[in-house]
């Protein structure tokens, strides 16, 4: 947990340019399937979305985020609209399970039909936590104010709610930033603290949300970061996972499985509070992705490497020149076989193969 730690955790808020090296759903046939044609209205399940980027779907600002940059939503909906991947993000593929819309934007709330809102609302921003990062997007519970706003101009009502489902995301931003505003000295020793009170926080927004009236609610277990492409590249060059950080990952889930555990002792109504393990689930779509490479030693990639990437170190995907406006970045022939877009985020197929793998805990937030 040294000074690589700080550059990858960087790349979490790849949009900061002070950072070192940084310059910077559902198959649509499932989905006509499943929603389109039938109108449910206000008898459709509502998903209610917060947290970071791996849930966004736009609410980060276009002129700050690479989410609103080529090449960003080449695979889907083929042209950058807002998503941190090549196509769908992990809200999209549980809007699929539940057979409903991916959920509007909380921004886009006021210029679309009050009929889209039908599906629910996604509150959730790039780059953000638990508690502030380096960037000024709503935190989490910044987010959930807005969700206590829109309840109190009765835009749902209770029995919406009651069949309502959240999702809450949070895949490592308050590390982060924690790690870049200790400086590059070592950071490890009070890592301790700082999880129990990332995870503290959060539990205290899964009871608000909870006390809101949603009663069923996904949350998700922080994914391998030492896995992430934005680390592995730097010392192994995408071989190796690094073990410290994902030691640091488990380490946060395993406070977070004991907090929810005593919420849910605590909960006099009846809720569903479910873990969605997205620490195995990578690990698995890694582990999937090695073995069909394996099959065809033609096409043999690495699954840890990213399919976009910076043509030279100071770049990253998305990155152009200045004055030319020369793309600066490499796109992977087929985005459809990777794990890793980007330096931290999924490609839609990692996206797809991470759903797969925590399908079974899903089914436990609709029955
Ligand atoms: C979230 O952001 C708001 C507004 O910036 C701030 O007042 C609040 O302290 C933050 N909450 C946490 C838990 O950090
Ligand atoms: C990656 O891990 C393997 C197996 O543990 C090891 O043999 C290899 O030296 C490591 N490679 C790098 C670049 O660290
Ligand atoms: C839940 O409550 C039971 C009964 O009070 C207690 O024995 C158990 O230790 C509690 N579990 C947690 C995780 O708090
Ligand atoms: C080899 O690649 C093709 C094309 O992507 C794929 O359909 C096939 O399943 C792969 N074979 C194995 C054994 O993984």
């Amino acid at each position: 947990m040294e000074q690589t730690t700080i550059v990858a955790f960087c790349l979490f808020l790849f949009y900061i340019t002070t950072c070192p090296q940084v310059h910077s759903a559902i198959s649509s046939d499932h989905r006509h399937r499943l929603g389109q044609g039938q109108h449910h209205h206000d008898r459709s399940v509502k998903l209610f979305v917060f947290g970071d980027s791996y849930a966004d779907t736009g609410n980060s600002g276009k002129v700050a985020t690479g989410s609103w940059k080529a090449p960003y939503g080449i695979t889907f909906p083929g042209k950058p609209a807002g998503r941190f991947s090549d196509g769908r993000v992990l809200t999209d593929y549980i809007a699929s399970f539940l057979g409903i819309r991916s959920p509007v934007p909380y921004k886009w709330r006021k210029s679309v039909k009050k009929s889209k809102l039908v599906n629910g609302i996604n509150f959730a921003y790039g780059g953000t936590g638990v508690f502030q990062t380096l960037i000024s997007a709503p935190n989490m519970t910044t987010q959930i104010d807005f969700f206590q706003q829109l309840l109190e101009e009765k835009l749902y009502t209770k029995s919406d709610l009651d069949s309502s489902i959240a999702l809450i995301s949070l895949a490592g931003n308050d590390y982060a930033a924690y790690f870049l505003k200790t400086g590059n000295q070592s950071p490890g020793k009070d890592l301790a603290a700082v999880t129990t009170s990332i995870v503290n926080q959060l539990v205290v927004n899964i009871k608000r949300i909870n006390d809101l009236g949603v009663r069923k609610i996904g949350v998700t277990a922080i994914e391998p970061m030492g896995c992430l492409p934005g680390v592995t590249s730097i010392f192994t060059s995408y071989q190796n996972c690094s073990e410290s950080l994902n030691s640091a990952s488990r380490f946060h889930n395993q406070i977070l499985h004991q907090k929810v555990e005593e919420l849910k002792n605590v909960t006099t109504t009846k809720s569903t509070f479910v873990i969605l393990d997205l620490y195995n689930a990578f690990l698995s779509a890694i582990q999937q992705q090695k073995l069909h490479q394996a099959g065809n030693s033609t096409t043999l990639e690495n699954p840890l490497k990213p399919c976009c990437v910076g043509v030279s170190s100071e770049y990253s995907c998305g990155s152009v020149d200045e004055r030319s406006g020369a793309a600066k970045y490499t796109v992977c022939s087929n985005p459809e076989r990777s794990m890793f877009w980007d330096k931290v985020h999924p490609s839609q197929n990692g996206w797809r193969a991470v759903y797969s793998a925590i399908k079974s805990s899903l089914h436990q937030l609709v029955i």
